[in-house]
């Protein structure tokens, strides 16, 4: 059994928090907002609760979760050594979309950590999510609330759709404002390496890190989740990239070139005024905020159509654009075709 809260996003109630903190405080799983996505929480100092965070969701148990707080100096109960630079990063863009990866103390328990000697933590900004952490008076370990190798939920009906009968609670605050999650930066090593791009651009980072390095793709990457499947919709994804105007007009040669073939074609648009002639088309907004804020319904309500294959047109890595180019790669199963 669900329960389902309607929380404001502004303003909580906060005797209905308290009810969700209460289920957290027992042990139980609820699925909450922040200002990214939704995440899936459960007590992060509790490893049974923690346990049912993986079961609920089918994630494989080498996968490590972000704990996240809403008081500063629980990142000197959760990590071991908090350098300078991390420090620095927590002043400026806590609360706020960047997960902090620090060396872990010993009251963090291996599961949260897949049983690495690192440990995730974030402070959120949405007041819901901050409210649920206060009254629950513990860390909440949250992944995105999908169920595995889905795209990430960015509204209460999304969380849903994967999660109703499978946790406690789900709390209804209603869209997310951003719609990636957060960027992962690793400050055990130097320079400082960011191992998943989202919410929090690179370029404003740079301003008070000089030097920071990109994860290169290896075989065993540092965040293990950068490894699975992920974000993908059941239709064949394809991304066209390029300058905008070619990536149109290719889109629209390969729209053409699976109709002939009898297959029912999506399109992932920028343009408000396209002329696409597909089964479907998703308009997304024609700036890399607001595709951040529409990217991950528009893919899974793909599956609602019955649709064989997805065109998506590629947008400018600048900004949080750089985030939504990496989940739209991976959802594409790095199909991509390079227009020049
Ligand atoms: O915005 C977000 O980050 C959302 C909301 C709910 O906070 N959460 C989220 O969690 O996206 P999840 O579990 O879907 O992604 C966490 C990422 C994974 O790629 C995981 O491998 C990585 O962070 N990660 C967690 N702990 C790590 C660690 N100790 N070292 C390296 N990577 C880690
Ligand atoms: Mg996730």
């Amino acid at each position: 059994m669900t329960i389902i809260l309607k929380i404001r996003k502004t303003n909580p109630e906060i005797i209905l928090v308290k009810q969700a903190a209460e289920i957290i405080r027992k042990g139980g799983l609820v699925a909450f907002p922040t200002e990214t996505v939704y995440g899936l929480g459960a007590d992060a100092l509790n490893a049974k609760a923690v346990e049912k965070i993986f079961e609920a969701k089918g994630r494989p148990a080498d996968n490590p979760l972000i704990a996240h707080i809403a008081d500063m100096k629980d990142v000197y109960k959760l990590a071991s050594e908090v350098p300078k630079d991390a420090e620095l990063l927590m002043k400026e863009f806590w609360p706020g979309p960047l997960t902090i990866i620090l060396k872990k103390s010993k009251i963090v328990p291996d599961i949260v950590t897949a049983g690495l000697d690192t440990v995730a933590i974030r402070m959120p900004s949405h007041k819901v999510a901050l409210a649920l952490i206060k009254e629950a008076k513990t860390p909440i370990a949250a992944p995105s609330a999908n169920l595995s190798g889905k795209p990430s939920p960015t509204d209460a009906n999304q969380v849903i759709e994967d999660m109703l009968g499978r946790v406690d609670v789900i709390i209804d605050s209603g869209s997310c404002d951003i719609g990636v999650e957060s960027t992962v930066i690793d400050m055990t090593v130097k320079p400082a390496l960011i191992l998943r791009p989202g919410g929090l651009p690179k370029e404003k980072i740079e301003k008070f890190l000089k030097n920071i390095g990109k994860e290169e793709k290896s075989e065993k990457p540092k965040s293990p989740g950068m490894k699975y499947k992920h974000y993908a919709p059941n239709a064949e994804v394809i991304v066209v990239e390029g300058s905008k105007n070619k990536v149109m007009k290719k889109a629209k040669e390969l729209v053409e070139e699976y109709k002939s073939k009898e297959k029912k074609v999506g399109v992932i648009t920028t343009f408000k005024e396209h002329g696409y002639d597909a089964d479907v088309v998703k308009y997304v907004g024609n700036t890399e905020k607001e595709v951040a804020r529409k990217i991950f319904k528009a893919l899974r309500d793909f599956n609602k159509e019955d649709i064989h294959i997805i065109i998506a047109e590629g947008i400018e890595e600048k900004g949080i654009g750089e985030a939504v180019m990496n989940r739209l790669r991976k959802a594409a199963g790095y199909n991509i075709i390079e227009v020049k």
